[in-house]
């Protein structure tokens, strides 16, 4: 009914609009006296210093949230982190031993790639923290700890406030594993851990960029593809943003790393085609921000409608962008948090736009569970 989609036409869409409070939730309980806390029972401060590296393993959008934990975790820690599709995972014979931390990501805990990944790396006596949002789901059980996100069930079939909380969740390990092991930047560390807390409260902000995000679906339904371009963590809110609109608006979509442009897909740029631009923030990590100001200008000068989502206050993106979306200023390591908002928006409204099932989309299930 109406009611329970909380008034909108779709699951989604109210999905999307609780990610505030699905993140306070995967962040609640985990702040205790300026420390991390993960789960006393199961992991050990003294088996976070031993960890010596990191294997991420997870499917789709889950796997995406481990390619922004890699930038978060390997700069907190200096730790090195390799993100991995749990079905190529275990066909590659990783190099795992009990020093090895496998961080396996999966919402419904019961993604059957994530399963056999999770078991191949206990065969091979690694350590396996789960971060999963169904109580007592099969990878859970089957893991050495869980950290759960508790974002709450998600009806859509599309991952939205569970990718968020993911992330969330991720920030806290790699937080958890800085505290443990120490990191060589205290205070940028201490920054994000302040201001993950108050993340809540950015995505809240995020979210009044929807109404403007709509039109532009409206407005971007009747196009043959959409290109996604950002670097650094934009990178994989990129590769998010069109398996999205992919799932759901059955376009074709593909994302960028802004830096390959040059390598090839600069070729695919045409007038008229939409392009979505994932800034970094101008003050972070102010060279990206520059590079990637040239190329949008560059794929503007080449006829491309430029849809640029960007901190609040970025004016030196403004004249290279055909379409504004701002979201609020926040650490670059966060931002993937804010700037996934309106990308899910995007795709929710082509989809509805073009006639079809937002939450169901045609050939996809919620949970994979066969191979
Ligand atoms: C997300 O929108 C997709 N429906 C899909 O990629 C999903 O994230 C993937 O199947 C992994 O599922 P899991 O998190 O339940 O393991």
């Amino acid at each position: 009914s109406a009611a329970e989609k909380g008034g909108h036409d779709y699951f989604m869409l109210k999905e999307i609009e609780e990610q505030p409070e699905a993140l306070a939730n995967t962040l609640r309980g985990h702040f205790d006296h300026g420390r991390i806390v993960l789960d006393e029972q199961r992991i050990a401060d003294q088996d976070l210093r031993d960890v010596d590296k990191v294997f991420v393993v997870a499917c789709g959008t889950a796997y995406h949230s481990g390619l922004i934990a890699k930038y978060a975790i390997e700069h907190w820690t200096r730790l090195p982190v390799e993100v991995e599709l749990a079905s190529e995972f275990r066909y590659r014979d990783p190099v795992l031993d009990r020093d090895t931390l496998v961080v396996a990501i999966s919402q419904s805990g019961e993604t059957a790639d994530t399963l056999e990944a999770v078991r191949h790396a206990r065969g091979q006596k690694a350590r396996v923290l789960a971060i999963c949002n169904t109580n007592g789901a099969q990878i859970p059980r089957e893991s050495d700890a869980v950290l759960y996100t508790h974002a709450g069930p998600e009806v859509g079939v599309a991952a939205t406030k569970t990718f968020t909380s993911q992330i969330a969740a991720n920030y806290l390990v790699g937080l958890a594993l800085a505290q443990a092991r120490g990191t060589k930047y205290p205070d940028e560390v201490a920054r994000e851990f302040a201001e993950l807390e108050a993340m809540p409260a950015a995505v809240q902000k995020a979210l009044s960029t929807v109404d403007h995000v709509r039109k532009l679906g409206r407005e971007m339904a009747d196009s043959k593809a959409v290109l996604f371009l950002g670097r650094h963590v934009g990178f994989p809110v990129a590769l998010e943003g069109a398996l999205k609109l992919k799932e759901l608006a059955y376009m074709h979509a593909e994302g960028f790393a802004a830096g390959e442009l040059k390598h090839g897909p600069i070729a695919l740029i045409e007038s008229g085609l939409p392009v979505v631009v994932v800034m970094p923030s101008p003050k972070g990590r102010g060279v990206l921000h520059a590079k990637l100001v040239s190329n949008i200008s560059e794929i503007q000068a080449r006829g491309a409608r430029t849809i640029v989502i960007a901190e609040e206050g970025d004016d030196t993106v403004r004249p290279f962008a055909d379409e504004l979306v701002e979201v609020p200023a926040v650490p670059t390591l966060l931002q993937p948090l804010v700037s996934s908002v309106p990308l899910q928006v995007l795709a929710a409204e082509i989809a509805r736009t073009r006639g079809y099932d937002v939450d169901k989309p045609r050939n996809l299930a919620k949970s994979v569970t066969v191979e």
